[in-house]
């Protein structure tokens, strides 16, 4: 069952249980105020009834006769015990009954004391429930055809209010489902511009499969440009092994070739090694407390043996502890480090480890020529070179990696041109447990 029929129906049964929730204590009401309505009727009747018989029994009319009664009612005098008159039809009422207004023997009763010629009487008056029952009963059959009325007037009308309520949701279906047709992530979905609930579905909506669309893209950029940057050694390589097949090659050329083709493999691997460490999938991330300062004082060292040239200062101050990824760690400082030896064009170099109360900050800091300011908020994407043609043989992933690896640890990173020149790197690492 849909939700216009649902709700239709719904709406169609509160409907009738609301009237006759209402009907019930209309009914009630209704009863009340007939029944006491019958109650003053035959009390107005009994002075008019005494003043009567008191004429007859002064003018000696015997029997006495009870006159002008109204419709529906039968009446019974008894004085000392006995019946002095009585109309034919008078229910089955005992003599002794007390005084006061009840129902008896199907009808209502009404038993009051006179007086008659100085002797006290007792005149019961009764009138049939038909008085009561017959509006009671044109109430009720009023009801056998409002409530079925209104309850199907309701259901209708609810059903034709909630097609056009839901209309925007069926736009919204068929835009969902030409979304899925074509691909198209950026089709304008209908009614997000409306103030309600659902223009608010429509808007979440319509930003979510954005922010999916911006990540397809970035997926197919990301994608595109690892397979450029793997095509150009391959190439490269298949050149090299034609050269060497081509033509007689002394064993000293074909070693060269041999080099030259190793040195493209390579980088080939590196570029893998890369894109696997920036995809996340090669392994699990296994935090340990660890000293950020004996990290990466270790890759120091065995930096400084690879570039002897380039002048290395390194410096750690305080308790330099956080819960990380020694091997996540170890690229983000090697990578940092590696980029001030390649672009910093050998100029000196300053790492540094400060441990303070609430985090733990990491400097790497050179004096080379830095990078244009436009450049600053770009460094971290991937295969993002601010030079490309005079890299050379970067592959613009190293800052991407630093990035993710700083995510991980739910450290800041941050780029900024040092002065008088040079590039300078921060991680700041929050102390405790890192949101992986
Ligand atoms: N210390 C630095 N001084 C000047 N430019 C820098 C420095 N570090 C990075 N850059 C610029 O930022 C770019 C991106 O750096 P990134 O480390 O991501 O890639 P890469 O060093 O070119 O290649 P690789 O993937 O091998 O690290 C570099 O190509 C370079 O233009
Ligand atoms: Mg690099």
């Amino acid at each position: 069952m849909n939700i216009r029929l649902r709700l239709a129906l719904g709406m169609a049964l509160v409907t009738a249980l609301v009237v006759v929730v209402v009907a019930g204590v209309q009914f009630l009401a209704l009863r009340s105020f007939l029944s006491l309505s019958e109650h003053e009727r035959l009390e107005m009747l009994v002075p008019t009834l005494e003043t009567s018989l008191e004429a007859q029994l002064r003018s000696g009319t015997a029997p006495l006769k009870l006159t002008a009664l109204p419709r529906n009612v039968d009446i019974r005098v008894l004085s000392a015990g006995k019946i002095v008159a009585q109309t034919n039809n008078f229910p089955a009422i005992a003599l002794t009954e007390s005084l006061g207004y009840r129902p008896l023997a199907k009808h209502n009763v009404l038993i009051a004391s006179m007086d008659l010629s100085g002797q006290p009487a007792t005149a019961q008056l009764a009138s049939d429930l038909l008085g009561v029952l017959n509006p009671l009963r044109a109430y009720l059959r009023a009801l056998a055809i409002t409530v079925p009325t209104a309850t199907l007037l309701v259901a209708l009308l609810s059903f034709a209010f909630t097609g056009r309520l839901l209309r925007p949701l069926a736009q919204l279906e068929a835009v969902a489902a030409r979304l899925g047709r074509e691909g198209n992530l950026r089709l304008a979905l209908p009614g997000a511009g409306q103030p309600d609930e659902l223009g608010r579905l429509a808007r979440t909506l319509q930003v979510t499969f954005a922010q999916l669309a911006d990540l397809r893209e970035r997926e197919a950029e990301f994608t595109q440009a690892a397979a450029h940057d793997l095509r150009s050694p391959l190439a490269a390589l298949k050149t090299r092994l034609q050269g060497a097949l081509a033509g007689p090659r002394t064993p000293i050329e074909l070693r060269e070739d041999i080099g030259e083709a190793l040195s493209d493999i390579e980088r080939m691997r590196r570029l893998t090694d890369d894109l696997l460490l920036l995809a996340g999938g090669e392994r699990e991330v296994q935090t340990l407390p660890l000293s950020l300062a004996h990290l990466t004082g270790e890759v120091v060292d065995r930096l400084r043996e690879r570039t002897p040239d380039v002048q290395l200062d390194f410096e750690t101050r305080g308790d330099t502890t956080v819960l990380g990824d020694a091997t996540l760690l170890t690229h983000l400082v090697e990578n940092l480090i590696e980029n001030g030896f390649r672009h910093g064009q050998g100029a000196d170099m300053q790492v540094c480890v400060v441990g303070e109360s609430e985090l733990v900050r990491l400097e790497v800091s050179d004096a080379g020529p830095g990078v244009p300011s436009a450049a600053l908020p770009r460094l971290a994407e991937p295969f993002y070179r601010v030079d490309a043609a005079r890299v050379g043989e970067g592959n613009g992933l190293g800052l991407a990696i630093v990035h993710r690896a700083a995510k991980v640890h739910a450290a800041e990173l941050s780029f900024e041109n040092s002065q008088p020149s040079g590039l300078k790197v921060v991680v700041e690492f929050r102390r405790g447990e890192p949101r992986l």
